[in-house]
């Protein structure tokens, strides 16, 4: 629909002043999950290698499988608040290196790619001539740093496909809506592995992401939710500091954080397995994410604050009580 992919190029020239064309540089999908399908489906031939961090929100691996691809892994810095390693991934660029995906704000970290370090991995990415998908699906939600899109990085952004959602902006998850924009070639590619899977997003659905996008009182909701956001973001970090025993690096965007279980002599499978049944607190493991975060759980402040810090203490309650009997961890 055109009044969509209009709104939403105007909305990322006011926010970053990136010029997409609404023609042949907007793509309407699915949801973000849709548009990272999409355009691994388009750049990705069998055999070609992706390069995807570890820990990583899982859809990018099972995309890369399903259209051939090899799914390449490079760790984060764990130890250092999961920061984007340049090392790690150069370390892992070979010849067959076709794309390298990047999520920033990170699900399950929290972590943001700041200018410098997108200057880095640039350098890396047009030594190599590969495509960036870059998904910023949280780019709304970020705690005192600003959301620096890839694309806005000149050099890129002729390689950058950037994937947008209104699942986390406007709470809008099962609207089913999100959007691509990138280089006309590339979207011309991803409209056809569109159009082969759902044909189009349902006229109704997209009138609402109009209006989602350009209704002024809609803009007051988001900067209300953005408001609780960092509120609860506060409350969540103050509650672990004042548990001793839990560690965890405080987001800078998104509504995750990982809490970091080494401690606890378990790994994480196992670790969320015994906290469901013995507390009834549910966490994500962070092997759910990749190898790197065995030795964290993923914790969302999506829920309301005091279940989530009710949580937060029962996790430090079962921390205890392991290090107190340290045989019963297994
Ligand atoms: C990093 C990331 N990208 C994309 C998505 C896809 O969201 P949706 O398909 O609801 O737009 C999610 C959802 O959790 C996500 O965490």
């Amino acid at each position: 629909m055109p009044e969509l992919r209009d709104a939403i190029a105007a909305q990322i020239e006011l926010r970053y002043g990136l010029n997409f064309d609404p023609g042949n540089e907007v793509l309407v999908t699915h949801g973000g999950i849709h548009a990272v399908m999409a355009a691994v489906f388009a750049l990705v031939d069998a055999g070609d290698e992706v390069l995807i961090e570890d820990p990583c929100w899982m859809p990018y691996v099972g995309c890369t499988v399903m259209a051939g691809g090899t799914p390449v892994r490079f760790a984060a810095d764990v130890n250092d608040g999961f920061r984007f390693s340049i090392t790690n991934l150069q370390q892992k660029l070979t010849q067959r290196s076709r794309l390298l995906i990047l999520n920033s704000p990170c699900n399950p970290t929290g972590r943001m790619l700041d200018r410098k370090t997108l200057q880095e991995i640039a350098a890396l990415v047009l030594a190599y001539d590969l495509w960036i998908i870059s998904d910023e699906v949280y780019e709304a939600l970020s705690y005192g740093h600003p959301h620096v899109p890839t694309a806005a990085l000149e050099t890129l952004r002729s390689r950058t496909i950037t994937i947008g959602s209104l699942s986390k902006t406007y709470a809008m998850t099962g609207w089913r809506v999100g959007y691509a924009v990138g280089p006309a070639k590339a979207i011309s590619e991803m409209l056809k592995v569109s159009q082969y899977s759902i044909t189009n997003v349902a006229p109704y659905v997209q009138r609402a992401a109009v209006t989602a996008i350009t209704s002024p009182d809609v803009a007051q909701y988001v900067k209300d939710m953005q408001a609780i956001y960092a509120i609860r973001r506060s409350q969540v970090i103050e509650t672990m500091k004042s548990l001793s025993n839990l560690k965890a690096q405080a987001p800078d965007g998104a509504f995750y954080f990982m809490i970091d279980i080494s401690q606890s002599g378990m790994n994480s499978e196992a670790f969320a397995s015994r906290l469901l049944e013995e507390y009834a607190v549910a966490v994500v493991p962070g092997q759910g994410f990749g190898p790197a975060a065995d030795s964290f759980v993923r914790v969302t402040f999506a829920a309301p604050i005091q279940e989530v810090i009710e949580g937060l203490s029962l996790v430090g309650a079962f921390i205890t009580k392991l290090l107190n009997s340290p045989s019963d961890a297994v």
